[in-house]
């Protein structure tokens, strides 16, 4: 960790009364602590980002965090990992303080923890690998319906499937011919692609890395974008690199869960936070092939998903004045 410089604010531990008052004014509280320890019992309106993840974040210029500029107060169980949380915080010119004594001085204070709603939510690689550990497949080996109805047309070339999980629609891909690349942060899950990848009997290249820090390099015909449900803030920083990454004149295909999936839909997270809508999925230099809300049939009822497929202009085309099937 780099010397405070001698203007930034210092971080500093707070007292629990403390605490409620900033919290009372502008700030967040901030629960660094994994996402098995929140799940036990976090304070009420709580932000949540394990710290490996804040330090991740705080190493790229620019990087979006789920709580903007306000204050933080850092949160963990005995105050350990706050009060290194609010350092990092402070070292980069932030308001922050810890938590003194973490949550154990919040409950002897007599104040109660909620397992409820979650705000901002990040679930770690760790988290992740959990959830794929067992020999199942978490979802499906099938692709995704949308991915087929908009890559009928067009011609295998260079593919690259952003937290392609364990590698179902990779592996379509390179069974019709794709040069296909998947990109995951949980190692468990990469394992489980590669085996089925083999059990297919098809080739594809797959990278572990973050989505959140990822720097692309090189550009792919088909850039795909499935099922990432991540924050506003988070989801613009991923779709921003996503651009980066397609080719000119090369699609760029988001399917999520819809935010209409909520009241109306079955499935999906139950936090709107990390919840796509079509409008949402707008960038500078791409004209829309397709733009909607659409339905897609399970075992239990219809999800709604977002679905966006759009094409990289090339940098010697014009925009066309009104994209076909543009509302
Ligand atoms: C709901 S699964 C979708 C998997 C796959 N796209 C599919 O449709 O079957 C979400 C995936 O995103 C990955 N993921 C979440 N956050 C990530 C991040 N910051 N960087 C890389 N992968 C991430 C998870 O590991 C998980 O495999």
């Amino acid at each position: 960790m780099t010397a405070p410089d001698a203007h930034d604010p210092p971080a500093r531990p707070v007292d629990v009364a403390a605490a409620q008052a900033l919290a009372a004014d502008r700030a967040v509280f901030l629960d660094v602590r994994s996402l098995v320890e929140w799940n036990s019992g976090h304070i009420a309106g709580a932000v949540h980002l394990p710290i490996e993840q804040l330090h991740d974040r705080l190493r790229v210029p620019d990087s979006t965090l789920p709580f903007g500029d306000r204050p933080v107060v850092t949160v963990c169980g005995s105050g350990r990992r706050a009060q290194q949380a609010a350092m990092l915080l402070a070292d980069q010119g932030r308001d922050a303080a810890w938590l003194d004594g973490g949550l154990r001085a919040w409950t002897d204070a007599g104040l109660a923890l909620t397992t409820g709603t979650t705000i901002g939510t990040a679930m770690t690689a760790g988290d992740w690998d959990a959830r794929y550990s067992g020999n199942e497949l978490v979802w499906t080996a099938l692709p995704n319906k949308f991915l087929l109805e908009q890559t009928t047309d067009l011609s295998p070339g260079s593919a690259l499937d952003l937290a392609c999980g364990e590698g179902r629609n990779t592996v379509w891909l390179a069974s019709r011919g794709w040069r296909a690349t998947g990109i995951d942060f949980s190692a468990t899950a990469l394992g489980k692609a590669e085996q089925l990848a083999k059990h297919n009997g098809v080739t594809a290249r797959w990278e572990q890395l973050d989505l959140l820090t990822w720097q692309p390099e090189q550009t792919y015909d088909l850039v795909l974008l499935a099922y990432l449900q991540l924050p506003a803030q988070q989801r613009q920083q991923v779709l921003a690199s996503a651009a980066r990454a397609t080719a000119p004149g090369g699609s760029l295909l988001l399917i999520a869960h819809d935010l209409a999936n909520l009241n109306a839909g079955v499935g999906g997270p139950r936090d709107p936070l990390v919840l796509w809508t079509p409008d949402g999925v707008d960038l500078p230099g791409f004209h829309p092939l397709r733009r909607d809300t659409a339905r897609r049939p399970t075992a239990t009822g219809d999800a709604l998903d977002t679905v966006v497929h759009l094409i990289r202009q090339r940098d010697d085309a014009p925009a066309p004045a009104q994209a076909p099937g543009t509302p």
